[in-house]
């Protein structure tokens, strides 16, 4: 199946991802090597160096082992592999509980690799980090609603904006992080209503994961989208791919070609 869709064929900044708010919505994916950021490269407008990398490929329970030496590290590989994508860093749990702490990390972030944004979770009571980044030239996605790293204080993942009053809340949130600076937020795990009537509220774009349609772009794991993990699939997850059952029919066969020593033959031997 060939999708036609506009390619992206220059570089996209922060203000490229402003400018889209009430145009085109922008599709972010995480990666976390060279190797899968240069396939994204050019198909996405913004790549999320995700802390999801510990649940996707390290097996965790949850996302608060990431560390910052090695989200720094993960960086690195994808700004190797991808040019054109904007590039957001996720500051691990315990990387900016204070304002000083977070602008000394994320400098490290700016410092060591080629990240363009860093992203971190919280609501109004983070808008000092938040205004301390911006204002220190370090762009902020700021993440509201469902907060991965939350997950072991809360006692699990609840999907938000359930009640008027907790879209009141979510909506103070949302305001507080554009007053201290943010140029974006990132909407996880609300109901479509909540995420609309934020974006509807807010001047800077929102980026949507479980939070419906109404949003200025969309964010997926990659390993989700593709297929690759499996161990479970939230409803939100579009499946766009079954990679996994890809590699393992690939492997099968090549297992079934080196047992019948049909593989190598004379075209893949010296
Ligand atoms: O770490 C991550 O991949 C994320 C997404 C779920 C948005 O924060």
């Amino acid at each position: 199946m060939s999708i036609q869709s506009a390619p992206i064929d220059k570089k996209i900044t922060v203000r490229t991802v402003q400018e889209r708010k009430g145009h085109e919505p922008v599709t972010m994916v995480t990666a976390y090597d060279a190797l899968f950021a240069g396939i994204f490269d050019g198909e996405v407008e913004m790549i999320l160096v995700g802390d999801s990398l510990n649940m996707s490929f390290f097996a965790e329970p949850d996302t608060l082992s990431a560390t910052l030496d090695q989200m720094i590290y993960h960086t690195k590989a994808v700004c190797k592999g991808a040019k054109l994508p904007l590039i957001v860093f996720d500051m691990p749990f315990g990387t900016y509980t204070t304002p000083e702490q977070a602008l000394a990390n994320a400098t490290r972030v700016f410092r060591e690799t080629c990240a363009e944004a860093v992203k971190i979770e919280g609501g109004r009571e983070k808008a000092d980090v938040v205004r301390i980044l911006s204002e220190n030239g370090i762009p902020v996605v700021a993440h509201i609603g469902l907060m991965p790293q939350s997950v072991r204080a809360e006692g699990g993942y609840r999907v938000r904006g359930r009640s008027e009053e907790e879209i009141r809340e979510l909506m103070a949130d949302a305001l507080a992080l554009e007053e201290a600076g943010a140029f974006a937020l990132l909407l996880e795990g609300m109901k479509s209503e909540a995420a609309t009537r934020i974006t509807e509220a807010v001047k800077i774009p929102t980026i949507g994961i479980g939070a419906g349609n109404g949003t200025d772009g969309q964010v997926l794991v990659w390993s989700d989208m593709f297929g690759f993990f499996e161990a479970f699939k939230p409803k939100f997850v579009k499946r766009y791919l079954d990679g996994a059952e890809l590699i393992r029919q690939g492997l099968r066969q090549y297992r079934e070609e080196v047992r019948s020593r049909t593989f190598p033959d004379e075209k893949h031997s010296y």
